[in-house]
């Protein structure tokens, strides 16, 4: 099962590639992705897709459409199109990083280092946050931070890892442990967003965005939170943010509904046509791989025997129920993805980052 699922993603991106060339997905409505230029958050992971693949099975054709793209990416870090948001980890890690890591060129590390210096612009001092959305005077978005910034830091710390540059590092931790302090509850469920005091800092309450309600847990940034607390440990070994993130994934196994394949948030009233993420399943799959890494030296203990059935039965149904293999014009990977339900955006459909998490934990 995961060999012809693994052919068929390369299938399919080879397909996109040859069928779009120079072009993005963008988030789709039924069967196609909506293909366009590089203006949103989500345009690296198709590359990253390509940088998977290229590791996957060494085939040229992936090195070289990835490629293609760095200028793509340089000129807008240039022009600063559409980066007034805190998603340039998404953009710029799984591009110009990944092809660095790759092939190790020079030009993808300093696109890669100046991607970092963009995103250090977001650092609010008089928070301790890196300000998700919006400019820094917006009324409703200048002291607000968002769960799925975990997944930014990364190109902090690997910058900080470059140049040995402290701001970077320093910037990264201390969002990461307010993170941890605000966004995640006592039981281990998380707000998908929290607001503070512009002007004094002060923590005001939590919120959300894409979830069904203020107080409920959506599943996408309990996800976000589990993947982005385990990689926050693994570049600090700060013990306290692998535990977190023990602590959400736990969460998240014990809300699994029958399927193993979650709903889009998990206080929403379950009933028939209730809309699923899948995208949140594929991106917890990649958590918690990251945390079986993480915690390999612990041996057998009951927390490792929970994470790896989840693992296994989350993959399994993503695959056997939720993979569009034999859905040949399909351009995604994963069916019932949902952007954001209470907008009315994409509520049941291809996502990007769903399709690019699925291939995580059988790309090694
Ligand atoms: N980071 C935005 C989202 O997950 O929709």
């Amino acid at each position: 099962m995961w060999n012809t699922a693994i052919k068929d993603a390369l299938v399919k991106l080879r397909q996109n590639i040859v069928k779009h060339p120079g072009m993005l997905p963008h988030i789709i409505e039924g069967q196609c992705y909506e293909w366009g230029e590089n203006n949103d958050w989500i345009e690296g992971f198709y590359t990253g897709m390509m940088w998977l693949a290229y590791e996957y099975g060494q085939d040229t054709f992936y090195k070289e459409s990835a490629e293609a793209y760095l200028a793509n990416f340089r000129e807008r870090l240039e022009k600063h199109v559409a980066l007034d948001h805190h998603d340039i980890g998404f953009l710029y890690s799984l591009s110009a990083v990944a092809e660095w890591r790759v092939t190790g060129n020079e030009e993808a590390r300093q696109v890669a280092l100046k991607a970092a210096d963009t995103l250090l612009h977001r650092w609010r001092p008089q928070i301790g946050i890196i300000q998700a959305w919006g400019l820094e005077d917006d009324p409703e978005n200048g002291g607000r931070m968002i769960i799925d910034c975990l997944l930014n830091l990364p190109l902090l710390f690997w910058a900080y890892e470059q140049t040995h540059d402290q701001r970077y590092y320093d910037v990264a931790m201390q969002h990461a442990l307010i993170s941890e302090k605000f966004l995640v509850r006592g039981d281990g469920s998380s707000y998908h967003t929290f607001y503070f005091d512009r002007a004094n800092g002060n923590a005001i309450r939590g919120g959300t965005h894409q979830g069904y309600q203020d107080g409920s847990t959506w599943t996408r940034g309990q996800a976000w939170g589990i993947y982005g607390f385990a990689l926050a440990y693994r570049y600090t070994k700060h013990e306290a943010f692998l535990d977190t993130s023990k602590r959400l994934a736990k969460y998240f196994i014990e809300h699994m509904p029958e399927d193993d394949v979650v709903y889009w948030d998990f206080d929403v009233p379950v009933e028939e046509g209730t809309p699923r993420d899948s995208s949140a399943s594929a991106i917890t799959a990649c958590g918690l791989l990251e945390l079986l890494e993480l915690t390999a030296d612990e041996g057998d203990n009951s927390s490792r025997q929970l994470f790896e059935e989840a693992l296994d039965r989350t993959m399994r149904s993503l695959v056997e129920r939720y993979a569009t293999m034999n859905l040949p014009d399909a351009e995604g990977l994963l069916k019932h993805g949902s952007y954001h339900v209470r907008g009315d955006r994409a509520p049941d459909d291809y996502m990007i980052w769903g399709t690019t998490s699925i291939w995580k934990p059988w790309c090694g």
